[in-house]
């Protein structure tokens, strides 16, 4: 296992995600019950030296920041006020989904985050500490996400936050049946995975592995460029399942507004319904 959030933390894929996941928390049922199957750390400092090597942070939360709020759909300023709470004047720190999740939770609601990477783990478990309604597991979060699934009562929401790092082929499969796995257990359940866009043919497969269910699926995609080089990261999408009213909308203004400000030529954002 070689992936390190650190290195990405705060990039273009970050920003959809996280605007994303903040816009759907505000709108769940509650009592709420969340589970992130890829945690990470929960919080990353921009300024340890990792991101001095990908500067993927300063073209992404580092525009964001400086852009005029009135310019941002709701999710993305939403995702700018938590960052500026974070920070001085300078933005050094970047919240991870646990860090994000477990500030819009109430004490009634919980969330359990996966994370294999011992070290990892460790720094999750720090950002968890201070908060009685979350818990860090230190396994493979495909294996254990049905039994956390399962423990939760179907009266109450459920938000399912599902995103790998893909340096490994079968991310593509295991993370298509995991979201089709907690919808056919929990039909109400709202699932989103995140998924990079490189070369159209992996994003189809994914895409035909979770078609033909009977919840609606919203697809949101942001390309920073066309997909003309398969070897880069070209763009993202989530892929979110029973998503709430509203979420189409929400993510086109979102997609579009990264693609417009972090893309190049050809960027662009899109929202469609599988
Ligand atoms: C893309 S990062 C997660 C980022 C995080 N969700 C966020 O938005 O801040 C993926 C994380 O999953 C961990 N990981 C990889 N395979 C895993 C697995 N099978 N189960 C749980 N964690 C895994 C990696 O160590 C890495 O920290």
């Amino acid at each position: 296992m070689n992936y390190r959030h650190a290195y990405h933390a705060g990039n273009f894929a970050d920003l959809l995600k996280h605007a994303l996941v903040l816009w759907l928390l505000e709108r769940m049922p509650r009592p709420l019950a969340v589970i992130d199957t890829h945690a990470g750390a929960g919080l990353y400092d921009l300024g340890d030296g990792t991101q001095a090597r990908s500067r993927e942070a300063e073209a992404g939360i580092g525009r964001l920041m400086g852009a005029p709020r009135a310019s941002m759909p709701g999710a993305l300023r939403m995702l700018a006020e938590r960052v500026e709470r974070l920070n001085d004047a300078e933005v050094r720190l970047y919240p991870g989904s646990p860090r994000l999740i477990v500030g819009a939770l109430a004490r009634e609601d919980s969330y359990c985050g996966f994370e294999l990477n011992p070290e990892v783990l460790a720094l999750l478990e720090r950002v968890l500490a201070d908060h009685d309604n979350a818990h860090a597991r230190g396994a493979d979060g495909y294996d254990g996400l049905m039994g956390e699934v399962r423990a939760e009562k179907a009266s109450n929401g459920l938000l399912v936050l599902i995103d790998p790092p893909f340096e490994r082929a079968d991310d593509y499969v295991r993370s298509a049946e995991a979201l089709r796995g907690v919808v056919d257990a929990l039909p109400d359940a709202v699932v989103a995975l995140w998924t990079p866009l490189k070369d159209m043919e992996t994003f189809d497969g994914c895409l035909r592995r979770i078609e033909g269910m009977a919840a609606p699926v919203s697809v949101i995609e942001t390309r920073l460029r066309p997909l003309t080089n398969p070897m880069k990261m070209n763009g993202c999408a989530m892929i979110i399942a029973n998503a709430p009213k509203g979420l189409d909308d929400e993510g086109l203004s979102v997609a579009r507004w990264i693609a417009q400000h972090l893309g190049e030529a050809g960027a662009e954002g899109r929202t469609w319904r599988l």
